[in-house]
């Protein structure tokens, strides 16, 4: 197979959910039919969803786990999926946004009983920010779920995009008799456990077939017509082109933990979805065929033995081939690296490897070397297109509770959060240190690790704050906004400064006394 081939064949996504919806059974019945996993139950939960925010053997367990399935990659039919393991728990949320940055495209698992959830939300305005095309399913047909219609409906209202369903479900809940697949003609009927055989499926000349009232009863066969007709009006042909662009989503329906709708999904995801594309980058648009590597780093994983400082930073590979033992030129530190075990991950075994292509992922080990969003070339001083920080939801002041060992936690605050654990920002007028994490969890994590892997005690004093908002504008505007709310102003560890906003009402004030500056809860605008 020749390098574009190797490109063409590979598809690198994430599964997006509400925590609960099924990421983590739809994951496994994905590796099941890819046959890289032989029982189901063989995907651990990565979710802390019961945890407390002292559950430290849950959170390094999640930990633990998390690493081996950071990366699934199978082989299916003549494709090589990657699928991005994001995190359950939605105290980590900033690492799946980080993700995102690295996938082509993503499959949002939704719900059938509670539709749209926050979570969702959130995931979504991220996948737009890039237009990273969206596949949805439905999940939970078996369950008393809502009408299909409307659950299209408040997806297309509340995520502001376009859908286009690809199957039909006949009833739901108690009466689910299957879905019909709307481009294939046939019915695939539910059978309530993990195996569709083919005598499950039945096939129609068209939907006038009377097979389809034998099979399915008077009213159910009449419903199904109807919703038929109703769907050819109301939703246009799909268009693999809309969807690229992340402008139309497909939608399946089905029920993950019965294994019932899945090869569907799965056999026209392979087929629409993009293989790796083009990147944006400080030198432009970087094609995957170029010759020369690139790539760059979305994730850190620190080692779970604290003997053992090292990490492993996962690198998108963007351009060219990658290759072991090559030396690299790391852009930021303007240093040669070369890894002698770069790791690839089939679904649960890691393994070294010799190469890899655009699209992949994999695993360098790491001393201490690389900041999320790095980039490593053949030698370009290019820089990746940054993944962005959104606003923090929960500030507290650092304090340093063993003056000795002022040195070690300054090297924690820095390294845990360039792997990303938190933001760290400094106020303008003192220099004080601040935590902002995505919830209560990431504090424990931080006290803890300070302790265990750099010998440092951290206290966290609360602090009042709703968001952190970066902002611009002229610099006149700029400066006189940060001296009329210096107190309020601090910088983020790229010395972008921040305003942290006591309420949203303080906001609002800030706003109208400064209408020329702009403020995004995001550090990407
Ligand atoms: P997540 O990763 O998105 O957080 O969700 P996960 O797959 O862990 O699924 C959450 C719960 O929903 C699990 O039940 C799972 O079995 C169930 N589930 C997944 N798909 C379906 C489905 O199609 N129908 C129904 N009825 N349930 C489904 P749990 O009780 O939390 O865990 P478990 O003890 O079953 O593992």
């Amino acid at each position: 197979m020749n390098f574009e081939q190797e490109i063409l064949r590979r598809r690198t996504f994430a599964i997006i959910a509400h925590p609960d919806a099924g990421k983590t059974t739809l994951t496994e019945k994905l590796l099941l039919f890819g046959g890289a996993i032989q029982t189901a139950g063989a995907v651990k939960s990565n979710k802390i969803k019961k945890a407390t925010t002292s559950d430290f053997m849950e959170i390094e367990k999640q930990r633990g786990i998390s690493v081996s399935t950071s990366v699934m990659a199978f082989e299916y039919e003549t494709y090589k999926v990657n699928i991005l393991d994001t995190p359950g728990h939605e105290d980590f949320a900033e690492d799946t946004y980080r993700t995102l940055s690295a996938v082509d495209s993503v499959i949002m698992v939704i719900d059938c009983v509670k539709g749209v959830e926050p979570q969702t939300r959130k995931l979504l305005e991220v996948c737009r920010m890039r237009q990273t095309p969206v596949i949805v399913f439905i999940n939970k047909l078996d369950r008393e779920g809502q009408n299909p219609f409307d659950l299209l409906d408040e997806i297309e209202k509340e995520l502001h995009i376009h859908v286009r369903p690809m199957t039909w479900p006949v009833g739901i809940g108690k009466r689910f008799k299957g879905v019909y697949d709307l481009s294939e003609g046939h019915f695939n009927v539910f059978q309530g456990d993990s195996k569709t055989t083919l005598e499950a499926i039945l096939s129609f000349n068209n939907l006038q077939d009377p097979l389809l009232e034998q099979r399915l009863g008077i009213d159910d066969a009449a419903q199904l017509r109807h919703d038929v007709e109703l769907i050819n009006g109301v939703y246009n042909t799909f268009n693999p082109e809309s969807y690229r662009k992340g402008h139309l989503s497909p939608v399946f329906f089905g029920s993950a933990v019965n294994n019932f709708g899945i090869k569907e999904l799965l056999d026209c995801f392979v087929r629409i979805a993009p293989p790796p594309g083009p990147r944006t980058s400080t030198a432009g648009a970087i094609l995957p065929l170029n010759k020369a590597f690139s790539g760059f780093i979305f994730k850190i994983h620190a080692n779970l033995d604290p003997k053992h400082r090292d990490r492993i930073a996962f690198l998108r590979i963007c351009s060219g081939m990658f290759e072991r033992n090559t030396y690299y030129y790391h852009v930021r530190t303007a240093k040669q690296l070369r890894f002698s075990n770069p790791t690839a991950f089939m679904a649960q075994q890691k393994s070294v490897i010799d190469t890899a292509y655009p699209g992949d992922v994999i695993g360098l080990y790491d001393a201490g070397n690389f900041k999320i969003g790095d980039t490593l070339t053949e030698g370009e001083t290019l820089q990746f297109e940054g993944i962005p920080h959104f606003s923090p939801e929960l500030f507290r002041y650092v304090t340093n509770l063993d003056p000795m060992k002022t040195k070690q936690l300054q090297k924690g605050l820095e390294q845990l959060t360039d792997e990303g654990v938190a933001q760290l920002f400094s106020r303008k007028t003192d220099g004080r240190k601040i935590i902002g994490t995505v919830g209560a969890l990431q504090f424990e994590v931080i006290q803890h690790r300070l302790k265990a892997e750099y010998n440092a005690s951290v206290g966290f004093e609360p602090l009042n704050v709703f968001k952190a908002l970066w902002f611009n504008g002229e610099k006149n505007d700029l400066e006189t906004f940060m001296n009329d709310r210096a107190a309020h102003i601090a910088f983020d560890k790229e010395q972008r400064p921040v305003f942290l906003a006591e309420s949203a009402w303080i906001l609002q004030m800030a706003q109208e006394k400064f209408p020329k500056v702009n403020f995004y809860t995001k550090s990407e605008f």
